[in-house]
């Protein structure tokens, strides 16, 4: 047909094969291909069914999402793919789809319109489009239901999560399962079928339920949408045109799923959204260590220090099914830090998370020590012990000492210079940050801290590693709080700063909160401890310049013993279950100690809460771009969304300053310059784009950029 689609016989069965490397996406070319080569199937009379399978690892991963930027930016019209898939429906012989691999999105649309389906077991199939701020547009809405029924289309297509190729079996999506040789299965199949009737899925009423059945399936899909996808359209949407399947006849169903679709598709949100997909992917290239790049094998570990944070990356490594040491200096701190590895498994086991069997192996491969036995051998270390220069120093020339030739030495550390950890060392070159996010176990960010000396084995090897350890791997440069710590400090600050102008703490909280952020900034304080807060002020005290404002209520409940959470109260209350109720006795403090240091205080609207916290982010991140220290605007992205709760569907600081307009975020920032001082003197970066009309999204890397 073309060099994307290919059609050969096979006795009688016409065998069409989908060649687009590498998920076999429906790019301009597939649905054409297709499309020939039904129209040919049903002309040959030597044809009696069709196989339609993908090639190489996968079946159908979906529409190609890179013509979603085209149509979206005005570079491609987009064909529709409803019509082909009608077409496929029509054909007069029966098209058997032959699914392994994924079936996602169009994919899944294409199988649909097929008469039968078979499927390898493992084989995924799914309608993830709401995590792309789409729905289904090619009629998935309208004939899934109709295979699956009401209540799994509503929930695959809100939801976007995928079932497997036995589960599809059960639901009636998947005909039947075929183990061993997917297309020799499907090839016997279409035989058994060829003199058959070939059932169209569109014309399916049985599993489509009444107006009775179906409200509390909808009701309570809208509710959970509205709680569990908190300010997305996309999800409502697609329940709405499940709802239209269940209400219209076929053909009307798919026009209102083609209007949603289209909303969805130019919306903010989904541009956003697919931002974050390829933002995702795109992270892992690294200008200057190129795919090629060797890297080193990771299949033993340890870290050192059974903390907070060190047990947390003891159960990534055992989750990921890589044996690990876990030294500790005192019994007493080893006890505590299994004790609490095994608490959190057992959360997640009563959550139905993970299986007690997973959980008995898991810890089966989390080996305590208060020695360095074994320590010869590991492939990588990640130390985790206290802040603090010379303990780290300390503990890298230790490890110097007895590690073998080649290992990794990883340092957990959230402020310190990787440089000067490494120069404890004879091996700088092998010496890396990799700063996990509290708790390791469950936050998706690695940020990974590129040292002047690291390699670039050592840096392909984490970036490989971070992978395979179900997290997101950034590479950063090393400056004081690299990228994530250093633009939270900013945004917390204007948070602190804002409860001191007479704004309420839980005002501050809801208008970040009903921006989308996951929790609000003072809440998150309490969560972090408001003592950790004051020792790195502490810590860094020498480094401010005498005269710029500090926050000051913070270090007031410090000093009450207020440190949050863990102590039942900071800029809230908490209760026995830990939640947080507003504290009208703080509120009071604050005004008091505000007044004392003569802070004027005035109403501030929700709006400008947003601006001041966001904006503050988008300025630092602008100047951590022109360092260097971050190799482009959708790092910064993918950092705040995975390590702090930054609502995907805006994209990121830097993709959301862009939506905005940089122009606009340049003249605000201008103001809060004028209004507060010196904290706000504008990024250069962001005077220059907002002259030019540029954007962070189109800014080029430099080869091998990080400072
Ligand atoms: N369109 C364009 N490119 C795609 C793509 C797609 N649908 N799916 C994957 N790719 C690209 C990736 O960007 C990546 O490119 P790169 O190598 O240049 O970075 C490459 O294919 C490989 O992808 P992954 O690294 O993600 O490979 P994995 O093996 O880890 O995962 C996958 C494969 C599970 C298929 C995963 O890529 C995925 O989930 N893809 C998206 C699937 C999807 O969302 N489909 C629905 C699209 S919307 C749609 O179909 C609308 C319809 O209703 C009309
Ligand atoms: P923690 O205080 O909970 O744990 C530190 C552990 O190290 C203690 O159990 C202590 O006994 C042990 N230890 C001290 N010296 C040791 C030595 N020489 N050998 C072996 N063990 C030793 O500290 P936490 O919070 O886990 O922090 C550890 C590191 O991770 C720090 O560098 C911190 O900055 C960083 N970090 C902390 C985050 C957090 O949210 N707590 C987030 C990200 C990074």
């Amino acid at each position: 047909m073309n060099e994307l689609v290919q059609l050969t016989k096979d006795e009688g069965i016409a065998i069409i094969t989908i060649n687009n490397p590498p998920v076999n996406a429906l790019s301009p070319g597939v649905p054409e291909g297709i499309l020939e080569a039904i129209e040919h199937i049903d002309r040959d009379d030597s044809v009696k069914a069709a196989v339609l399978i993908g090639a190489g690892s996968t079946f159908i991963a979906g529409a190609d999402i890179k013509e979603f930027i085209k149509i979206t930016s005005g570079k491609a019209r987009g064909t529709p793919l409803l019509p082909l898939l009608q077409r496929i429906e029509d054909c007069r012989k029966p098209v058997v789809m032959a699914i392994h691999g994924t079936a996602f999105g169009g994919g899944l649309e294409v199988a649909m319109a097929g008469h039968y389906r078979v499927a390898a077991p493992g084989a995924l199939l799914g309608q993830p489009e709401v995590k792309l701020g789409i729905i289904p547009g090619a009629g998935g809405t309208q004939r899934l239901p109709r295979l699956a029924g009401v209540a799994k289309a509503v929930e695959m297509c809100a939801g976007g999560n995928p079932v497997k190729g036995n589960e599809a079996a059960q639901l009636g999506i998947i005909d039947r399962l075929i183990e061993g040789d997917l297309l020799a299965g499907a090839v016997a199949f279409a035989r058994e079928v060829a003199h058959k009737a070939a059932p169209r899925t569109r014309e399916r009423q049985n599993k489509l339920g009444t107006p009775v059945q179906n409200a509390p399936i909808f009701a309570a899909a809208r509710e959970a949408a509205k709680a569990r996808q908190r300010g997305l359209m996309a999800p409502l949407a697609a329940i709405d045109a499940v709802e239209a399947a269940t209400r219209l006849p076929f053909h009307e169903g798919c026009e209102v799923e083609r209007k949603l679709f289209t909303e969805c598709l130019f919306s903010d949100q989904s541009k956003a959204l697919i931002h974050i997909f390829f933002g995702e992917r795109e992270v892992a290239k690294i200008p200057d260590v190129p795919k090629e790049t060797p890297t080193l094998p990771v299949k033993t570990a340890a870290v050192v220090g059974a903390g907070t944070m060190g047990g947390g990356i003891a159960m990534v490594f055992a989750n990921a099914g890589i044996p690990v040491l876990l030294k500790d200096t005192d019994q007493a701190a080893l006890d505590r830090g299994l004790a609490t590895i095994q608490k959190n498994y057992a959360a997640s086991v009563r959550r139905g998370r993970l299986t007690q069997q997973f959980v008995d192996e898991r810890l089966k491969l989390i080996k305590p020590t208060l020695g360095y036995d074994g320590f010869a051998t590991v492939d990588m270390v990640v130390e985790a012990v206290f802040e603090g220069m010379a303990l780290k120093q300390q503990v890298f020339r230790e490890l110097d000492r007895i590690c073998k030739p080649g290992a990794i030495l990883a340092s957990n550390t959230s402020t310190l210079n990787i440089d000067e950890i490494a120069s404890a060392t004879s091996r700088p070159e092998t010496v890396i940050g990799t700063h996990f996010f509290s708790p390791a176990n469950v936050m998706r960010l690695l940020e990974i801290v590129r040292g002047k000396a690291t390699s670039k084995e050592v840096i392909a090897t984490c970036m490989q590693l971070s992978k395979k350890l179900g997290k997101v791997g950034v590479l950063v440069g090393n400056c004081r709080g690299f990228v994530a710590n250093r633009m939270f400090h900013p945004y917390m600050r204007e948070a602190m700063f804002l409860v001191e102008e007479g704004t309420g703490v839980e005002a501050v909280d809801k208008a970040l909160y009903d921006f989308g952020m996951a929790m609000g900034p003072l809440a998150t304080g309490d969560l972090a401890g408001i003592d950790v807060g004051w020792r790195i002020r502490r810590e860094y005290e020498h480094l401010e310049k005498p005269g710029i404002r500090q926050p000051i209520a913070a270090d007031r409940l410090y000093e009450m013993g207020r440190y949050g959470q863990k102590t039942g109260g900071g800029w809230y209350k908490y209760d026995e279950n830990r939640r947080a109720i507003p504290d009208p006795g703080i509120t009071e403090l604050i005004s008091r100690w505000a007044a004392e240091a003569d802070i004027p205080q005035r109403y501030i609207s929700p709006e400008e809460i947003v601006e001041r916290c966001i904006y503050s982010l988008v300025n630092e991140g602008a100047r951590i771009l022109e360092e260097g220290h971050a190799l482009r605007a959708v790092d910064i992205d993918m950092i705040f969304i995975n390590g702090f709760g930054f609502p995907a569907h805006r994209g990121g600081p830097m993709w959301y300053a862009d939506t905005v307009g940089v122009k606009k975020v340049y003249e605000r920032v201008c103001e809060f310059h004028r209004q507060h001082g010196e904290l706000w003197e504008p990024a250069p970066l962001l005077r220059k784009l907002a002259a030019e009309g540029g954007t962070f999204a189109e800014l080029r890397v430099e080869q091998g950029a990080l400072a």
